[in-house]
């Protein structure tokens, strides 16, 4: 049987920062405030011409050098983004595919949330171990500053841009394997989140005939009391389903939305805080370039040991969860 291995890591982080400060010109809000209630100091804000597709470009490159795996070996391309290049189509892994010269893999985007790079994973993992496909590449690339009303104080603080990418194999080491990846959905909370125009189930006959723009909106209090109840049972799930304490996982990369939901996650797993990955504070909500952005910053920081298990969960529009058990397991040093 084939399991299948998560062998490298890449991000992109456009180079324009929006702080607290900033947006307190903007909106009536203080930096006092946002740190408090988000821990988040600033975020990166994409420029004009810079695509969902260019920063997932940047993002893939790096971790397709980083995998030792061709690019002409990848027959998946799996974008998460909830801001892709074009609504509808083409889909924004058909772009970025195109842009890396990888031409006949299958690509799709996947429409998860902040969970879509978790859903990604399951889905890579899915085909992997079925026997379809060998190599796939995810990329979580978003341009949520597009996406983001820079008038409303409840969502336009909380958001930021960049991308994040990993290259799965096929292995027949089980010791490389991804172990498990749960995931789930409830649509009975879809408006807690969500971009209510710009589709067909808006008001209006016709697309054209919109005023508004596809800007997200949130009941904000209502999502964090309930991303906090569903991230803790289902981390604790995949824990007790897999016999792993939680104590013996190095890295909790949980989805970085606010610091008080990954403390409050955090602290009902009994994580000591060295285990917890945070970088919510430089980076914002920045949903399926999350994780992989704040893997790409262990990596970076020379603190992501081959062999140890990844903790990641995630939460996010839909509504949407997941949670995952992931070893780092890249080819050149095993
Ligand atoms: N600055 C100052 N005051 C503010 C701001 C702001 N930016 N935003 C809201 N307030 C005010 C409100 O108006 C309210 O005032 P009132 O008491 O006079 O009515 C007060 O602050 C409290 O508002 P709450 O919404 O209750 O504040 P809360 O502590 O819940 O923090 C926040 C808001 C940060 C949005 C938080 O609820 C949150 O992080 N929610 C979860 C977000 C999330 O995880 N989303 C899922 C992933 S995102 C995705 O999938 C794309």
């Amino acid at each position: 049987m084939a399991y299948a291995a998560f062998r490298s890591i890449g991000a992109y982080v456009p180079e324009k920062i929006l702080t607290n400060e900033d947006l307190a010109k903007m909106v009536d809000t203080s930096d006092e405030w946002i740190t408090k209630r988000t821990g988040i100091k600033e975020r990166h804000i994409a420029a004009k011409d810079e695509f969902t597709s260019d920063m997932g470009l940047k993002a893939a490159t790096k971790a397709l050098e980083r995998s030792g795996v061709e690019k002409d070996k990848i027959d998946m391309l799996i974008c998460a983004t909830i801001s892709p290049d074009y609504f509808c189509m083409p889909s924004t892994a058909t772009i970025i595919a195109n842009k890396l010269g990888i031409k006949g893999a299958t690509a799709f985007d996947v429409t998860a949330a902040c969970t879509g790079f978790i859903y990604s994973l399951s889905i890579a993992k899915a085909f992997i171990e079925s026997g379809m496909k060998k190599n796939v590449l995810i990329v979580g690339s978003e341009k949520l500053s597009a996406i983001t009303d820079y008038t409303d104080r409840g969502t336009c603080i909380l958001f930021g841009d960049g991308a994040g990418s990993a290259v799965i194999s096929a292995t027949d080491k089980k010791e490389e394997a991804i172990i498990d990846i749960h995931t789930g959905a409830d649509g009975e909370y879809a408006d807690l989140l969500m971009t209510p125009n710009g589709g067909t189930g808006s008001a209006h006959d016709s697309l054209e005939a919109e005023s508004g723009s596809c800007f997200m909106q949130m009941k904000g209090n209502e999502t964090f009391k309930v991303a906090v109840r569903t991230l803790t049972n289902d981390v604790k799930e995949i824990l007790t389903e897999n016999n792993i304490k939680s104590e013996d996982i190095k890295h909790f990369i949980p989805h970085q939305a606010n610091l008080r939901i990954i403390k409050a996650v955090g602290d009902a797993l009994k994580m000591r805080e060295d285990q917890v990955v945070i970088t919510v504070q430089k980076y914002g909500n920045t949903s399926g370039a999350s994780i992989p952005m704040a893997i790409n910053d262990l990596y970076e920081a020379g603190n992501l040991e081959v062999g140890e298990i990844m903790l990641l969960d995630a939460f996010g529009g839909g509504l949407t969860w997941g949670s995952a058990l992931v070893p780092f397991s890249p080819i050149s040093k095993l």
